[in-house]
């Protein structure tokens, strides 16, 4: 693949080089990807809520490979590729499920396993003291906020949180683990997982894009998705006076979360990346979580995750759909121009593209895909 590190520098001033236009439709430079990022790092992979007793399940997909999710007879996460030991069949076929007697069974030949991946039984065989050897492959998980992240990197030295941007202290004064889940929206887009980063990382494209959300955030509407990259522009990473949330009325849908700083319920907004594949914004009523998986180099499904607290989702009166309204809007929007990126990207003579200054923080996600890409 294209070395990264020796594109040459842009004779326009203060215009720095994107990366190379193959790393966007280069199918072995996707699967390269997978093997370095995705099968590397800490994968969000769903909420803890949505299973609610020992031997619920559910699938979840990074790249080719399927990992069931399940809760152990003590309630606790357990997860395990989706292959069974004996031949390599695949277990469950169903996106979610419960596993009857707290067995998992391949539908090939019945080989079956305990919810904490332990052969129990083999048809026609006995099974001899050292049948613990063929265990359902183990997947590391971990549980976050009410998350939960699995590595498919058994030996990974890599902490959870340790792509975090902030990091996950800026999101201590939401109730994330208590919240709960209010509505899920997912799609496919026609683009290549990259190119979904590099437009939620910068703002120039938000004035012309996302009009309604620039009368909410005026620093968006200056082309700037954070004050740290312009200072002397002067406004505050915040909604403008007036706004409560990002809804289509701009009034909040249910009362702030208890615990949030002043400055943090009036700012509408505080995001955290946890990379390579979600974000979560939270809001002061509500917390918006998005993730991320590529399908293929020119493919990539999003799921949005609406949370609100429990007491307000038991109110008769309360209505999300201003927020999800609105964030669906917003959502669109991205997705129209995620797309036409995609299709101009493969022009013949694009060799890559350039970055303007506000768009620094892609340069420094660039960065890190470089790093990962080297490693
Ligand atoms: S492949 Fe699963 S029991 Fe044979
Ligand atoms: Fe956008």
């Amino acid at each position: 693949m294209t070395d990264i590190s020796n594109i040459e520098s842009s004779t326009l001033p203060r215009l720095q080089p994107s990366l190379p236009a193959e790393l966007y439709s280069d199918p072995a430079v996707y699967q390269e990807e997978l093997t370095k990022i995705w099968y590397q790092q800490w994968i969000y992979a769903g909420r803890v809520d949505g299973l609610s007793r020992p031997g619920d399940y559910r699938l979840t997909t990074i790249g080719n490979q399927t990992i069931i999710i399940t809760l152990n007879r003590e309630g606790q996460v357990r997860a395990f590729y989706n292959t069974c030991r004996h031949r390599g069949a695949e277990l469950c076929q169903a996106q979610q499920g419960h596993f009857k007697q707290d067995r998992i069974t391949c539908p090939y030949h019945r080989w079956s396993y305990s919810l904490e991946g332990a052969l129990l039984n083999t048809p026609n065989l006995e099974i001899s003291n050292d049948h613990h050897h063929f265990g359902l492959y183990p997947v590391k998980c971990q549980s976050w906020g009410g998350n939960i992240y699995i590595n498919l990197d058994s030996s990974s030295p890599l902490k959870l949180g340790e792509t975090a941007d902030p990091d996950f202290t800026v999101l201590d004064n939401w109730p994330l683990e208590q919240l709960k889940l209010g509505h899920t929206h997912q799609f496919e887009l026609a683009c290549n997982w990259k190119i979904f980063w590099e437009n939620y990382l910068e703002c120039y494209h938000c004035p012309g894009i996302h009009p309604d959300l620039c009368k909410l955030v005026p620093l968006y509407k200056a082309a700037l998705a954070t004050d740290r990259i312009d200072p002397g522009a002067e406004l505050a990473d915040a909604v403008a006076s007036g706004i409560e949330s990002w809804t289509t009325t701009g009034k909040a849908i249910s009362l702030p979360f208890e615990g949030l700083s002043t400055e943090q319920a009036n700012a509408g907004h505080t995001f955290m990346e946890l990379y390579p594949n979600q974000y979560i914004v939270a809001h002061s009523d509500y917390v918006r979580q998005v993730s991320i998986s590529p399908l293929s180099a020119e493919r990539t499904r999003v799921t949005t995750e609406w949370l609100f607290s429990a007491e307000a989702m038991k109110d008769p009166d309360f209505d999300p759909a201003p927020a999800i309204d609105f964030s669906k809007q917003v959502l669109a929007e991205d997705s129209w121009v995620n797309e036409l990126n995609q299709r101009g990207v493969t022009a013949l003579p694009h060799q890559n593209g350039y970055l303007v200054p506000v768009e620094a923080d892609v340069g420094l996600f660039h960065e890190m895909y470089s790093n990962w890409m080297s490693q």
